[in-house]
């Protein structure tokens, strides 16, 4: 897929832009704090409905400006889409092709993107939220289901926690409402734990596949789910579901005293392996970059392989972070696939060949010149 035009309106610190975007490589060029990433996040909230670093919707909007707004026209096939999404004090407003979508869940998939920034060394680095983080983003692209029983889930376990906190102080003598909400929190957990699991196997695979191709087949890097509850992945559902009705009742006091729900997809973490090492306490710098962008090349093959379009990528300050033979196997990965949106503080460590081309921006206090 590609994206066509994008127009930014009182974004962050973009006043007001209009971006064609004909040609599939678009370089951004500026100091620090200019804007490049502004515009990146601005096609990644268009995808995703939030963006990938603020807290709270407001923060994107300009500020001493009531609303935001973004629209971009997308090819997805043969078919022209638009996508918009408008955000005010009282709230955000996603609309495809003219129809607001009342959940995130129907309103994402049209615009898939991967972002590839540095903080993505986090996920080889970070707490188990980055991983989680991670999966359920890319998972959330492929499937509306997935957002749809993730969202439901995590209200589950808020409900359940205040549950267990009131308990804490004061146990009433009917057990009947968290019994209840066992059962609802068990209904929505096991749709996201099969999800996960069957997203990580096919994860492993491509992403293993890339990581020999960059380390020239000296390293082997295994992505492992590793769960809060030992779960058989070739068991019915029926039967997780009785172990883990079992389980809730084992660690029913532990959670009480504790006042959480102590297990469960929010407890969960990837493990990352290579050559039988876990890359978190053993990897290099250079092979946790390895990994970290085995992964995101593996994203993109997998979006690919699963709505048939490539997405597009945000490459934000990553090419000076790479080495030339690791640049080089991503430039030549996404080459003539991918539309590519990259930003750089300058144009030196690109190649002479990538910038023939591409078209180049100079961005500047949130206005955009194009210097070809
Ligand atoms: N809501 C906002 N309104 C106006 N300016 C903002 C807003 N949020 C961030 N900024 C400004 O955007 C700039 C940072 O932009 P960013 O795209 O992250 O920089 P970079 O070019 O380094 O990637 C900073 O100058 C910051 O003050
Ligand atoms: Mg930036």
């Amino acid at each position: 897929m590609r994206v066509e035009e994008l127009e930014v309106s009182q974004f962050r610190n973009i006043e007001q832009l209009t971006l064609t975007c004909p040609g599939d490589l678009h370089l951004f060029i500026g100091a620090n704090a200019q804007g490049k990433t502004n515009l990146l996040e601005s096609l990644y909230v268009l995808a995703l409905g939030k963006s990938h670093r603020a807290r709270s919707h407001r923060e994107l909007i300009r500020w001493d400006q009531p609303t935001a707004r973004l629209s971009v026209r997308i090819q997805r096939g043969e078919r022209p889409h638009r996508l918009e999404v408008r955000l005010s004090d009282r709230g955000k407003q996603v609309v495809r092709n003219g129809v607001e979508q009342r959940r995130l869940s129907e309103y994402i998939g049209t615009l898939a993107v991967v972002l590839f920034a540095p903080e993505d060394l986090d996920i080889v680095k970070g707490s188990p939220q980055v991983r989680r983080r991670f999966i359920d983003t890319e998972i959330g692209q492929i499937s509306p289901a997935y957002v749809y029983h993730l969202t439901r889930y995590k209200q589950l376990v808020s409900q359940r926690n205040s549950l267990l906190k009131e308990w804490g102080s004061r146990r009433p003598a009917e057990t009947t409402l968290l019994d209840v909400l066992d059962e609802q929190w068990i209904e929505s957990a096991v749709p996201v734990w099969r999800k996960r699991l069957e997203f990580v196997r096919t994860l492993s695979e491509r992403a293993g596949r890339i990581h020999r191709a960059i380390s020239q087949g000296l390293e082997e890097l295994k992505v492992r789910y590793a769960p809060s509850v030992e779960l058989d992945e070739a068991s019915p559902p029926e039967t997780w579901k009785e172990q883990l009705r079992r389980e809730l009742r084992r660690i029913r006091e532990q959670e009480i005293r504790r006042g959480s729900t102590l297990i469960g997809p929010h407890r969960d973490d990837l493990r990352l392996i290579v050559n039988g090492f876990d890359l978190f306490a053993y990897g290099s710098q250079g092979q946790q970059r390895t990994a970290a962008l085995a992964l995101k090349l593996a994203e993109i093959e997998l979006i690919y392989q699963e709505i048939g379009h490539y997405p597009i990528l945000l490459l934000d300050d990553v090419l000076s972070e790479l080495d030339d033979h690791r640049k080089t196997h991503l430039l030549e990965a996404i080459r003539d696939k991918v539309q590519t949106f990259v930003t750089a503080t300058s144009l030196e460590g690109i190649e002479k060949e990538t910038l023939k081309r591409a078209r180049i921006w100079r961005v500047e206090g949130g206005t955009f010149t194009e210097l070809r």
